[in-house]
């Protein structure tokens, strides 16, 4: 009887907004030739339509709704320079998941378990095969407890409210910084503070500060804990 091929490598990189994830991630998915889930994307395509609908973002039976009406599509998982593209449907909702009105709830909705509940599907799908560099908050702790490594980036609110504020110069927005950091704040003790899969390191994960290194020297960390563990083989 044949055993069942056993998935890829499975690299989970949790930590909190601005940490670094998603320049880290990328980089190291498309080095390796992995597949990378931003998990946050799901969380803010609920926190998208939860707002077009005008529902409350508080609420456990609107936010289901929100996240049941929900046909997502990810034009490729595989990134490149322009990241991934996103669909509900045939809507393309790529713009929509970094507006403000979606950074003020996204982490409202995700907060209420049956969101989360929700959600675990379609992540694990795309986990399946592995060969995944998986993005979030708990993917070390909850979604892929197995993964074969398990990374925390950490900086601090200042670096992270920087990071934030120049992502949306470059997109055209006047912010200020100050309401960035603060949105920061609120965000940070929301996604830490919650009672189902919070922001936490996993016990088994590699803390890296990332407020010194360029992205660059946080991948080819990552790589030699691969190496290390002799993943980079067949990768
Ligand atoms: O990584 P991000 O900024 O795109 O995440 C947006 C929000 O989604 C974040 O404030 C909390 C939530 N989130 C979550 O609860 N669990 C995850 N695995 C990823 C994101």
């Amino acid at each position: 009887m044949n055993e069942p091929a056993a998935r890829g490598p499975i690299v989970t990189i949790d930590g909190p907004a601005g940490s670094g994830k998603t320049t880290v991630g990328r980089m190291l998915a498309e080095l390796l030739g992995y597949l990378c889930l931003d998990s946050g994307l799901f969380y803010r395509a609920v926190a998208l339509a939860a707002v077009r609908d005008g529902a409350d973002p508080c609420s456990t039976l609107d936010a289901v709704r929100a996240a049941a009406s929900l046909q997502l599509r990810f034009e490729s998982a595989t990134p490149g320079p322009l990241g991934t593209r996103v669909y509900d449907g045939e809507r393309d909702i790529t713009e929509g998941l970094v507006s403000l009105e979606v950074e003020e709830t996204v982490s409202l909705v995700s907060r209420i378990p049956e969101v989360r509940a929700a959600m675990l599907g379609p992540q694990r799908e795309v986990l399946r095969e592995g060969k995944v560099v998986a993005l979030g908050r708990d993917l070390g702790t909850v979604v892929v407890p197995d993964a074969e490594v398990k990374v925390y980036l950490e900086a601090t609110l200042e670096t992270r409210a920087q990071r934030r504020w120049k992502d949306r110069l470059n997109r055209g927005e006047d912010t200020e910084i100050s309401d960035v950091r603060d949105g920061l704040i609120a965000r940070d003790q929301i996604d830490s503070q919650r009672d189902v899969a919070p922001l936490e390191a996993a016990s088994d994960a590699v803390i890296i500060s990332t407020d010194d290194q360029a992205p660059m020297a946080i991948v080819r960390a990552i790589q030699e804990l691969m190496a290390e563990r002799g993943l980079l083989d067949d990768a």
